[in-house]
């Protein structure tokens, strides 16, 4: 093919109607799921400073973005809880008169077309902040995941009891995925999908998520369930395909930016699996305090940050800015 001046890729992008006729990466607001953080109370707005226009809300409250959330089309909410009693084994996570049992019900009856999806851990609820039941041997402590998975299938009873959509674990424990579909047919629930945390690493960019739902480990860390990021990307690829076995729906990849290559190997390798990604809370913040030092454009930086993740081959986002998105892909 003859090069220059015959070919000159110039020509495609000389003006805004052009540029948006070839444009290949598409974003709607249906792609945007919004995390919503719930507690008990009435009236409460309480703000997480470590993530700036994010809000730890009582129900009443929860409902404004709820409703917000419905009427701008996004794909969903994902909720967490911040109950009010912790306990070692986390037993309030099941409890029918839970806060996120107590959200679920009260946005189901409010906006019952709104996608609900409830995330599924119990670092949220455990006294010691680790994502399953506490176990020693050999003097060394750490999370049982045999021992833990019965109350995961508890919990996604409860949750699809009081109306959640769509369950999402979250804790990395093997065999999760297939311990809470089993629960879930049992309980009469086959027809509820799951979307799994497949390859969730081990991250420092949750950071603010910790303050925000409360959930940080007292003591060590999540290395001996979540990924080692230094793990080869065919270690991602064997977490997916154990999940899909197990009967995985969706899957998702977390953190999104520092994963980018996952999620591309991931949508490659299983192309027909709908595969989201979680752009996390440590992700969001940075954004927000370059923007706010004025160093960077917000709008712009996340909008550009949203089509990378979208073009890497999720289709479905987590992300904070899911209102904002919503707002301004409806305006444009
Ligand atoms: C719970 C959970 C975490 C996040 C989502 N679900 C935190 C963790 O694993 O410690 C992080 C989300 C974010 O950082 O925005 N297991
Ligand atoms: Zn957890």
């Amino acid at each position: 093919m003859s090069e220059f001046p015959i070919q000159r890729m110039r020509r495609l992008r000389m003006n805004p109607a052009v540029r948006r006729l070839v444009q290949q990466t598409h974003l709607r607001p249906s792609n945007f799921i919004m995390p919503l953080f719930v507690r008990s109370g009435e009236g409460i707005r309480q703000p997480i400073s470590s993530m700036p226009g994010q809000f730890q809300l009582s129900v009443d409250q929860l409902l404004q973005e709820t409703q917000k959330a419905d009427s701008l089309g996004v794909g969903g909410v994902i909720l967490f809880g911040i109950p009010n009693s912790k306990d070692p084994e986390g037993a309030v996570a099941s409890h029918d008169n839970g806060i996120v049992q107590e959200a679920i019900r009260a946005i189901k009856s409010d906006t019952p077309n709104l996608l609900v999806i409830t995330d599924l851990c119990f670092c949220e609820y455990t006294d010691h902040g680790h994502c399953g039941i506490l176990t020693e041997s050999n003097g060394q402590v750490t999370v049982d995941n045999d021992l833990t998975l019965p109350g995961l299938g508890a919990q996604a009873v409860s949750h699809v009891q009081a109306g959640a959509d769509l369950i999402a674990p979250s804790g990395m424990m093997d065999g999760m995925v297939g311990a809470i579909r089993s629960a879930l047919d049992g309980g009469g629930f086959q027809d509820t999908p799951i979307m799994s945390y497949a390859a969730k690493y081990s991250s420092a960019y949750y950071g603010p998520f910790r303050d925000a739902a409360e959930s940080a480990p007292h003591s060590g860390d999540r290395k001996t369930y979540q990924m080692d990021p230094a793990s080869a990307a065919a270690q991602a690829l064997r977490e997916v395909e154990l999940d899909l076995q197990e009967g995985a729906d969706m899957i998702m990849v977390k953190p999104a930016l520092a994963y980018l290559d996952i999620i591309t190997r991931v949508n490659q390798t299983f192309p027909g699996v709908p595969l989201a990604a979680y752009n996390v809370s440590g992700e969001y913040s940075m954004i927000k305090a370059a923007a706010a030092s004025g160093w960077l454009d917000e709008q712009q930086v996340v909008m550009e940050t949203m089509t990378a993740i979208r073009r890497a081959g999720a289709e479905i986002i987590l992300t904070y800015w899911a209102m904002e998105l919503a707002e301004q892909l409806s305006s444009c």
